[in-house]
């Protein structure tokens, strides 16, 4: 008997499925660099609009005009950046290099925002994204209170951004220090539509916090001198009914647990100052950071003390 719809048929092998040409694969075929130098061309790469930012070996040094030129080409990039290593000093000023293209703004969309900026002298953590998201997603599910929003680390909207887009019948106040990277919050709050819910405040967040007005504090900066007084600030900007608090740090995986209870120990000492307590905490991982060293958020729910009546909302139920 022949072969049957349900049985020959089926056993016939399929044809091997053709893997997806890959813009590596382009910018590998195209490279006229000798085999060994070509092993070395980076598989990734960051991408903001039409910025491209690799990190090369130091073997790739001497031809990174030519490989500067590859990536722009395929990938079809204005600008084209080595990333040194890191960021740099107070203002977390990237530290990078062009081999490609003329000095030009980033717009990078992320998460149905746009976000400008200039990638040689403003850092953007792409790492950070699932933080950026949380922000969005936890303004939109606090229904109809109207939070107030101290973002203390603006920079150019990472996280005011999400936040005024959510905050509904609230504001967001978007404090930073570094005048350009004030220049790109107003810009991007302004590609964004939302200055109508935002307050941008050049200035050091120690001199211009308003205490008593905050529902939620985002302090997206590693502050390491002076850690405690930033922890005072934060405490004493939330309302008197509590708030949340969103504090990053860096830790070592293993110095983690003593680090956190160092920050917990803190924050019910200065909520304590104010007839608040440290309701509920969690903490989570957001990246990598360094060899061994984490980005890490705490998360903390600071309610009125037992014995004094809540005055707002039940906060417990974001918890939910
Ligand atoms: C770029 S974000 C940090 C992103 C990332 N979490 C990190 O720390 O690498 C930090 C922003 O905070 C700003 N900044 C630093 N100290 C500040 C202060 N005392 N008051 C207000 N803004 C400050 C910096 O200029 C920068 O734009």
């Amino acid at each position: 008997m022949g072969p049957t719809m349900s049985g020959g048929w089926k056993s016939c092998p399929k044809p091997p499925k053709k893997r997806r040409r890959t813009p590596y694969d382009e910018i590998v075929e195209l490279c006229n660099l000798p085999p060994e130098i070509k092993e070395l061309l980076p598989r990734r790469w960051e991408r903001y609009g039409d910025v491209v930012i690799l990190k090369l070996p130091k073997e790739l040094t001497s031809y990174e005009r030519e490989v500067g030129r590859l990536y722009a080409e395929v990938l079809g990039a204005n600008l084209v950046l080595v990333d040194e290593g890191g960021v740099r000093g107070l203002t977390r000023c990237p530290v990078v290099r062009v081999i490609y293209g003329e000095e030009s703004e980033a717009f990078h969309k992320e998460n149905r925002l746009i976000y400008n900026f200039d990638p040689i002298r403003i850092m953007f953590s792409s790492g950070n994204i699932d933080e950026r998201i949380y922000v969005a997603e936890l303004l939109k599910g606090s229904g109809d209170r109207r939070w107030v929003v101290w973002d203390l680390f603006a920079g150019i909207g990472y996280f005011s951004l999400p936040a005024g887009r959510e905050v509904k019948g609230g504001a967001v106040v978007s404090v930073e220090i570094n005048p350009l990277a004030y220049y790109y919050l107003i810009k991007n709050l302004v590609f964004n539509e939302i200055t109508d819910r935002t307050i941008p405040v050049l200035g050091d967040n120690s001199k211009v916090i308003v205490p008593g007005t905050a529902d939620l504090t985002i302090s997206g900066y590693f502050v390491e001198e002076g850690w405690e007084e930033h922890v005072a600030r934060v405490c004493s900007l939330l309302k008197p009914e509590g708030g949340l608090i969103l504090y990053h740090f860096l830790a070592k995986k293993k110095e983690l647990e003593l680090r956190l209870a160092m920050l917990l120990k803190r924050f019910s000492r200065e909520l304590l100052n104010r007839n608040l307590d440290v309701a509920e905490h969690r903490c989570r991982r957001v990246k990598s950071y360094a060899p061994l060293v984490y980005h890490y958020v705490l998360e903390v729910l600071a309610r009125p003390t037992k014995g004094q009546k809540p005055s707002g909302e039940d906060w417990a139920s974001l918890y939910k």
